[in-house]
């Protein structure tokens, strides 16, 4: 479900003409629907509504700072991997009390900077991090609600560059270590383990590792209360999949994961938490390009668009597919390669694809960008990061402005050594 629909022949954005959009601000762009954002959102708090956790919406999906000030006004909380996703959630007013930071790799100034924001809760992946953030907390004389992040060594059947719940995986904690791991935290100084969790991939389309997941959970709740040490909150991560393909099965629902969640934590009498990103934010973007040329004759046809790999690197990375329409369909098709100007052969959105019929100068949108889009962009080849906008009904903002080349210049320096003339060749 989102809100982009054709009216007249035309790819809108809510009640917002893409193509007037794409002469405003230029090509490329991303583009949000607000109300594809806040229907996510309500859909997953309602499917939820009988377990009531806190939903910290995973930043890294997509951390604009608007995106992130939509969600906070609904009442979302934030699930932040960085201290720049933590600054980013605080200045889009997500109260501190609703952020979660997890990161198998967190610094001592991250950790210090969490403590000092005075956040939720830790999320801690290894014992060796137990001692470290023991130690920061400690030094601060603060105290740390620390959940431990559990490797439950469960095949999430996702693409393997994002499946994260194998043993082989570098996320978490492996099960077996838990109770020992939670008794520790329990021992040290200045910290206070509150609960467990687990996150085990991501696109998930089969409801069945998180079943499995959960029940683990479940046990060591048990195991852990039964040894003496407290529980009182359970982190089930995020992970829901999302269409991408028209015609692909459709992933799990909402509805199948809340009444999943309901049957599976009953009774477990903790305060749950669920982490999402892509559910929410994916279906609520697209990526807008102008084709520079069609090049014919050869092997293929490829279409050649002026956004490319640095913008979208989903494609390139994990061989994704986005869907990609006309914004003003001429009715008829055609079968092409579309490809970015980079210089790279990875640098390809789809291949032998059938497609809108499409020629120089006209517009094309990569469905579902919103998630994994924007945030994953480089300025590879010098090419500047692409503008974002938000739109809310009949209204429109750049949230961020294309970056200029002055500005990507600007960024470095000569070094001191290389601002004298050359010396001419002797
Ligand atoms: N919680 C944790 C601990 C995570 O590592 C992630 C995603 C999430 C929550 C949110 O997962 P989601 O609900 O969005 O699936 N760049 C990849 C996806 C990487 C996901 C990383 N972790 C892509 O473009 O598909």
């Amino acid at each position: 479900m989102d809100h982009f629909a054709y009216r007249g022949g035309r790819l809108f954005a809510e009640d917002v003409d893409l193509k007037s959009l794409a002469d405003a601000v230029g090509t490329p762009f991303y583009c949000y629907a607000t109300a594809t954002i806040e229907r996510h959102f309500e859909v997953f708090r309602s499917a939820l509504a009988a377990s009531d956790p806190l939903i910290a919406y995973a930043v890294k999906a997509n951390p604009n700072l608007s995106v992130v000030a939509t969600l906070a006004r609904l009442g979302a909380g934030a699930d932040v991997v960085s201290e720049g996703e933590m600054r980013r959630a605080l200045a889009a007013g997500v109260p501190p009390s609703r952020i979660v930071f997890a990161g198998v790799g967190k610094t001592r100034a991250e950790i210090a900077a969490a403590l000092a924001a005075d956040i939720h809760q830790i999320n801690v992946e290894s014992e060796s991090e137990l001692h470290v953030v023991s130690e920061v907390a400690t030094t601060l004389g603060m105290t740390a609600a620390v959940v431990l992040r559990v490797n439950p060594g469960v095949d999430a059947k996702t693409h393997a560059k994002i499946s994260t719940g194998l043993a082989e995986n570098k996320f978490g904690i492996a099960i077996d270590r838990i109770p020992a791991a939670y008794a520790l935290a329990a021992s040290l100084p200045g910290l206070r383990p509150v609960g467990v969790g687990a996150h085990i991939g991501s696109q998930l389309t089969d409801l069945a590792p998180l079943e499995a997941t959960f029940a683990t959970l479940g046990d060591l709740v048990g195991m852990l209360r039964a040894a003496g040490l407290p529980v009182s909150r359970v982190d089930l991560g995020g992970g829901l999949g999302i269409p991408y393909r028209a015609g692909d099965p459709a992933p799990p629902t909402p509805a199948d994961y809340g009444a999943l969640v309901a049957r599976a934590t009953a009774g477990w009498n903790v305060q749950l938490q669920c982490e999402p990103g892509r559910l929410i934010v994916g279906n609520a973007g697209v990526l807008v390009s102008r084709v520079v040329t069609v090049k014919t004759g050869g092997a293929r046809t490829f279409v050649v668009v002026d956004a490319a790999m640095n913008d979208l690197l989903r494609p390139s990375l994990y061989g994704a597919w986005h869907d990609i329409r006309a914004v003003a369909p001429p009715g008829e098709t055609m079968t092409a390669t579309i490809v970015g100007p980079v210089c790279e052969t990875g640098d390809t959105f789809a291949e032998d694809r059938l497609l809108d019929a499409v020629g120089p100068g006209d517009l094309v949108a990569f469905m579902t960008a919103g998630a994994y889009g924007a945030t994953m962009a480089s300025t590879y080849n010098s090419r500047p990061l692409v503008p974002e906008v938000l739109v809310r009904g009949s209204d429109y903002s750049v949230v961020r402005p294309r970056e200029s080349i002055a500005a990507q210049l600007a960024r470095e320096r000569i070094a001191p050594w290389l601002v004298a003339p050359v010396a001419p060749p002797i």
